[in-house]
C-alpha cells in the first residue's frame, strides 16, 4: 500500500490523469524508443509517459534505471521504495511527454521484506524497507562498546536468510590460482587465527540531516547516531587471500600503482538480480599494520543478521559502505566493484554540484572518513535547568588517525575549552569525552576535534555541503535554552 501522502502527490502531479495537452502512446511505441531512431529512454508511471534519456546518467542508482526502460517504473519502485518521495516524484514529473493509452495495474503486491530479523524498538527507524535504524545519540555515551541490539543498521536491500551449512565464500580473480576456491564458515573459523579488534563503524551519511539545514540532500536523514563501536572477531583478510594462493610479492608493484581492487559481493540482492557490492584498493593491505577482517563475531556474540551474519568484511577506519555484510564473493580485479554503491553513491562533489549537473564519474569513491565529533547528551534547542550539567559525546577520525583533543566553545568560537577524554582504546575506535558545564543563561555550544594528523573540523556546513550529504563533519553546534 502506498501511504496517503504519496497517493496525494500522485494525484497532485496528475500522474493518474490523461493530460489533454500531451499526445497518447501505446506500449509498443514506448518500448520501441530504445534502439529506435532517437535511441530514447521512455518509461511510464500510472498514465504518464516520461522521456528520461537525459536523466539516465544522473540517476543515483546508476544503470539499474535501464531495467525499467520502455516500460513502467512501478515494479522497481515497489522494491526500491525510496522513490515514493516528493522530490523524486517532482523530478519525474518534469520529464513527462505524454499519456499511456492503456493503464497498468500499479498496486504494490509483493512483500519483499517479510523475513526481516526482530529489532530493538529503541533504535530509531529511519526507513523500514530496507531497514535503516539509528541509535538514539543520547544512548551512545552509555557504553564504550555499543550493544549489538542498539548498534545502527544501514541496509540497502532485504536481510538475506543464510543457511550456514550451505554457505561458501568464493575467492577468485587476478592472482588466485584456482578458479573454484571457496571456504565454508567453519573453514574461516578454524583455519585462521582469530583476531579481536575494537573498531568504530560509521555510515558515510552520519549527520546528514544537519547538512539538510543548509540545503536539502537526498538520502536518509541521520542525526549523529549512524555510528557505533564494537569488538569484532574474525580472520585477517590478508591471511584468507594468502590461503587462496595470492602471492603478495608478485603483485607489489601492481598494488603501488593502485591497479587492483578487492571486490566484495553480499548475499542481499534485489528481485532483478542485483546484489550489494563494494570494493577497496588492494594496496591498502600492503601496510602490514592495517588489518581488515572477515568477521563472524560482534561484541563476543555471533554477528547478528542485521550486521552481516554469518560473515562480513570489516575495513577499520573506512566509511561503513566498504564493509560488505553477508559477504559471499571476493574477486580480485583490475576494476572497482561495478555496484552503484561503489561507482555512483558514496562519492562527494563540490558544493556547486547538484542533481542537474552531477557527473558521477567525476569523483572517486570515498574510503577514508574525516575527523568528526558530536554532542550526544543534549539536542539542539533542548531546555535545561540553570546550574551544572554534564555534556557527553564522541570524536572519531578515519584510517586509524586517533583523536588528540576535543574542544568546546560557549562563545561562538572566541574561546575553546579542552574537554576530558573519558576513553580511547585504539585509533580505530572512537574517543568518548565529557565535561561539566555551568549553565547560567541560554547558550550556544560548539564542539570540534583534532586528530593525530592535526586535522580539525571545518566550522561551517555550507562550505562542505555536498549533493549526496556525505562525510558531514563541520563543528557540531547546538543551542541550549533555560
Ligand atoms: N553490506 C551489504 N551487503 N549490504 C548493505 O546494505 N550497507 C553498508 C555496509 N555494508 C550494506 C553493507 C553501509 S552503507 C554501512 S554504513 C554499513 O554496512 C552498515 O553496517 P551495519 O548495518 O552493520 O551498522
Amino acid at each position: 500500500m502506498l501511504d496517503c501522502e504519496v497517493t496525494e502527490i500522485i494525484e497532485k502531479l496528475e500522474f493518474d490523469k490523461i493530460r489533454l495537452d500531451l499526445p497518447t502512446y501505446n506500449a509498443t511505441q514506448i518500448s520501441s524508443q530504445i534502439g529506435g531512431a532517437g535511441n530514447k529512454v521512455w518509461v511510464t508511471f500510472y498514465r504518464g509517459v516520461f522521456d528520461i534519456t537525459d536523466f539516465v546518467k544522473r540517476h543515483p542508482g546508476g544503470e539499474r534505471i535501464m531495467n525499467a526502460a520502455g516500460s513502467s517504473v512501478s515494479p522497481f519502485w515497489q522494491f526500491y521504495q525510496l522513490h515514493y518521495r516528493i522530490d523524486v516524484l517532482e523530478t519525474l514529473a518534469k520529464f513527462r511527454i505524454g499519456n499511456l493509452e492503456t493503464p497498468l495495474d500499479e498496486t504494490p503486491n509483493m512483500n519483499y521484506f517479510d523475513k526481516e530479523p526482530p529489532r530493538n524498538p529503541t533504535v530509531i527507524t529511519r526507513t523500514s524497507t530496507p531497514f535503516c535504524g539509528e541509535t538514539p545519540p543520547a544512548l551512545l555515551p552509555q557504553n564504550f562498546y555499543t550493544p549489538n541490539d542498539l548498534f545502527y543498521v544501514r541496509n540497502h536491500l532485504p536481510v538475506p536468510t543464510v543457511d550456514t551449512s550451505a554457505y561458501r565464500l568464493t575467492i577468485q580473480g587476478v592472482g588466485i590460482p584456482l578458479s573454484n576456491f571457496s571456504l565454508s564458515l567453519d573453514d574461516v573459523k578454524q583455519k585462521f587465527a582469530k583476531i579481536r579488534m575494537p573498531v568504530t563503524l560509521q555510515c558515510g551519511g552520519n549527520r546528514r540531516s544537519q547538512m539538510g539545514e543548509v540545503k536539502p540532500t537526498p538520502g536518509i536523514g541521520w542525526t549523529g547516531g549512524a555510528i557505533g563501536n564494537a569488538v569484532w572477531g574474525g580472520a585477517s583478510l590478508r591471511d584468507v587471500l594468502t590461503s587462496a594462493g595470492f602471492n603478495w610479492t608478485n603483485y607489489t608493484e601492481t598494488f603501488r600503482q593502485n591497479k587492483l581492487h578487492i571486490q566484495f559481493e553480499g548475499l542481499d540482492c534485489d528481485p532483478f538480480g542485483d546484489c550489494y557490492g563494494a570494493s577497496v584498493p588492494l594496496h591498502f593491505l600492503l601496510d602490514a599494520t592495517y588489518t581488515p577482517l572477515l568477521v563472524y563475531e560482534m561484541n563476543n556474540a555471533s554477528i547478528p543478521p542485521d550486521h552481516g551474519f554469518p560473515l562480513r568484511a570489516l575495513f577499520p577506519g573506512l566509511i561503513g559502505a566498504r564493509s560488505v555484510k553477508w559477504v559471499s564473493k571476493i574477486l580480485i580485479s583490475e576494476e572497482e566493484s561495478p555496484s552503484p554503491w561503489q561507482r555512483i553513491d558514496y562519492k562527494i562533489f563540490a558544493p556547486s554540484v547538484n542533481e542537474d549537473n552531477v557527473n558521477f564519474n567525476s569523483a572517486s569513491a570515498i574510503y577514508d572518513a574525516p575527523v568528526n565529533s558530536y554532542i550526544c547528551s543534549h539536542k539542539n534547542g533542548e531546555v535545561v535547568e540553570r546550574g551544572m550539567i554534564r555534556m557527553k559525546g564522541y570524536a572519531f577520525a578515519g584510517r586509524g588517525r586517533g583523536i588528540v583533543r576535543v574542544e568546546l566553545s560557549f562563545d561562538n568560537g572566541d574561546n575553546w575549552q579542552v574537554v576530558k577524554l573519558t576513553r580511547q582504546d585504539s585509533n580505530y575506535s572512537w574517543t568518548q569525552w565529557e565535561i561539566e558545564v555551568n549553565v547560567t543563561s541560554a547558550m550556544d555550544v560548539w564542539v570540534k576535534a583534532v586528530d593525530t594528523g592535526y586535522n580539525q573540523q571545518p566550522e561551517d556546513l555550507k562550505h562542505i555541503w555536498n549533493y549526496r550529504g556525505l562525510v558531514v563533519n563541520a563543528y557540531h553546534k547546538i543551542k541550549l535554552n533555560i
